[in-house]
């Protein structure tokens, strides 16, 4: 793999997540998960508000989302189609999960009054571009974008 194509780097991140996607929930007895609660509560989504939960893998922190924001609703994106696959077959009312890239949001401007990131921002390799484009595109000016890194850590401690 050239570490310089992010084409490439997308490639290898989606092979990596459709395979680890079966497994995810349940890894280090549920990590993952608790970071997503971790995340919400930081958050503090509000009743009605609209997010944009941003490489939603399984929906673990959409779905807490969700819950938190209804009648509000979450749309979670993501790349790799058996992570979504997990998400949509969990039940939760107000959520909607689309294969989209970070890179490449297609909503109109201000749709969200929230975006949160659970574990993402190690995917991404145009954060600043990505922000920028959060920010000034699909969430409104001021309103919060909201993300977390523990999988960056759990994973730079098991290599
Ligand atoms: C570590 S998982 C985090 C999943 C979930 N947010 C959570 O908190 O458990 C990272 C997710 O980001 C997705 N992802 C990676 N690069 C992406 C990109 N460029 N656009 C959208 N999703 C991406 C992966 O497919 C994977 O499902």
């Amino acid at each position: 793999m050239d570490p310089d194509s992010s084409d490439e780097m997308i490639d290898h991140l989606v092979d990596f997540f459709d395979q680890v996607a079966p497994v995810y929930d349940g890894w280090a007895n549920g990590q993952h998960g608790r970071v997503a609660a971790r995340l919400v509560e930081l958050v503090k989504p509000k009743k009605g508000q609209h997010a944009l939960d941003v490489g939603a893998g399984t929906g673990l922190v959409a779905h807490l989302v969700a819950a938190k924001v209804s009648p509000g609703s979450v749309i979670g994106i993501d790349l790799s189609d058996r992570m979504l696959t997990i998400a949509r077959a969990k039940l939760s009312k107000h959520t909607q999960f689309l294969g989209m890239a970070a890179e490449r949001l297609v909503f109109r401007p201000e749709t969200f009054d929230l975006v949160t990131m659970g574990e993402a921002i190690a995917c991404l390799g145009q954060v600043a571009g990505w922000r920028y484009r959060a920010s000034g595109g699909a969430s409104a000016p001021g309103r919060r974008i909201s993300s977390s890194r523990a999988w960056l850590r759990s994973r730079a401690g098991t290599t």
